[in-house]
């Protein structure tokens, strides 16, 4: 028997997956990335095995077929399963919410029946801060304030994902299930050899900041400067993509260490909200770029403001958020100087 410890990863060469391989591989796992490279490039697979100085374990497979994944779990003793694979797009779910459904659930529902079948006990589900919805008195969300209903199909498949974890962990109870709940991941592995990459146009803040920068976008819309916040922009909670990935590891740690079953939700931010004109001022300092920006009108369904209570992911996973903001604005800047070389 192998005394390696095989983490699947589904959807590991996107942008949180390959940060979560390269922390695996840190701390001395074997990660099997699960990804047929629909959403990612595949030089990242090419640039992680550059950082890792080894092979890394890749298998082009869409997780929602249970047969080719099947083989995988036969040929590996897999110790723990952690699964990203999903579409995240919010706009585009709510053009195509069966795109989402059947790709969302389906590839979970996979990979929950061969965890059964393998008996593999350790899971970690990739969920998001999406599920609070738009708190209505408090802007600092901790894990006991209520689920909303969603307002995209997007947001519905993360609820549903922690929904359908919860069952199967009741009808399996040696199970240990962690839904890890992700405020605004940012950022790129210090290299800058991996990072977001997004197909088209980005929906998200700082990637849209750093292709204006570099020119390949015209111009940054700030959507609403007339929010109730103290510059009237909207807040968020920004975690550098390398202490999300980290998170990931001392989930898994956790689940490996302990003796009985349990389902969980942790949130993983840094409990700190930054604006966007804020954000703006930190892509400036760190670029030394002037950026084209103007306010524009607010977009449908933003929330003004929210930010995490990370105090369960302190507790409960002794994980907390080590990367600054400045940290991380750098590290999306590198990478998007290093993809402007491509
Ligand atoms: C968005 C999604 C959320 C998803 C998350 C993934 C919406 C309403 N929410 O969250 O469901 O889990 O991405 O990371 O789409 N902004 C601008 N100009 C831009 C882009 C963004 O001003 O061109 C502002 C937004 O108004 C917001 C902030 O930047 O206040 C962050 O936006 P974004 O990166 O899209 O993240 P969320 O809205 O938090």
């Amino acid at each position: 028997m192998s005394d390696k410890k095989y983490i699947l990863v589904t959807g590991g060469a996107g942008f949180i997956g390959s940060h979560t391989v390269i922390s695996l591989l840190e701390k001395g796992f074997e990660p099997i990335i699960i990804d047929d490279l629909r959403n990612a490039k595949p030089f990242i697979i090419n640039n992680l095995e550059t950082i890792a100085g080894k092979p890394i374990l890749h298998y082009p497979i869409d997780c929602s077929e249970l047969n080719p994944l099947e083989k995988v779990f036969t040929e590996y003793e897999i110790s723990g399963i952690i699964h990203f694979a999903a579409y995240k797009a919010v706009d585009e779910s709510i053009r195509e919410p069966l795109k989402y459904y059947q790709n969302n659930i389906g590839s979970l529902l996979t990979v929950l029946q061969l965890a059964e079948k393998f008996k593999v006990a350790n899971i970690i589900f990739s969920s998001s801060c999406t599920v609070y919805g738009e708190p209505k008195d408090t802007v600092i969300v901790d894990e006991m304030t209520p689920i909303q209903a969603a307002t995209t199909p997007y947001g519905e498949t993360k609820i549903m994902g922690e929904k359908i974890l919860s069952d199967f962990q009741k009808a399996n109870g040696n199970l240990k299930i962690t839904a890890l709940r992700y405020f605004n991941p940012i950022g790129a592995h210090e290299s800058a050899l991996i990072g977001e990459l997004p197909l088209g146009k980005p929906a998200n803040l700082l990637p849209y900041i750093t292709q204006t920068g570099i020119g390949k976008l015209e111009k940054l819309v700030v959507f609403g400067n007339d929010y109730s916040t103290q510059d009237g922009s909207c807040i968020r909670d920004y975690i550098h993509i390398a202490d999300l990935a980290d998170a990931h590891v001392k989930a898994l740690q956790n689940a490996l260490e302990s003796k009985t079953g349990f389902m969980d939700a942790i949130n993983i931010g840094t409990g700190k909200g930054t604006s966007v004109l804020e954000l703006i001022k930190v892509f400036e300092k760190v670029s030394g770029i002037k950026l084209n920006y103007s306010i524009g009108p607010r977009r449908t369904g933003d929330v003004p403001a929210i930010y995490a209570n990370a105090e369960k992911a302190k507790t409960v996973l002794n994980w907390t958020a080590t990367r600054t903001l400045e940290d991380s604005v750098l590290s999306a800047w590198n990478w998007e100087k290093y993809n402007s070389t491509l």
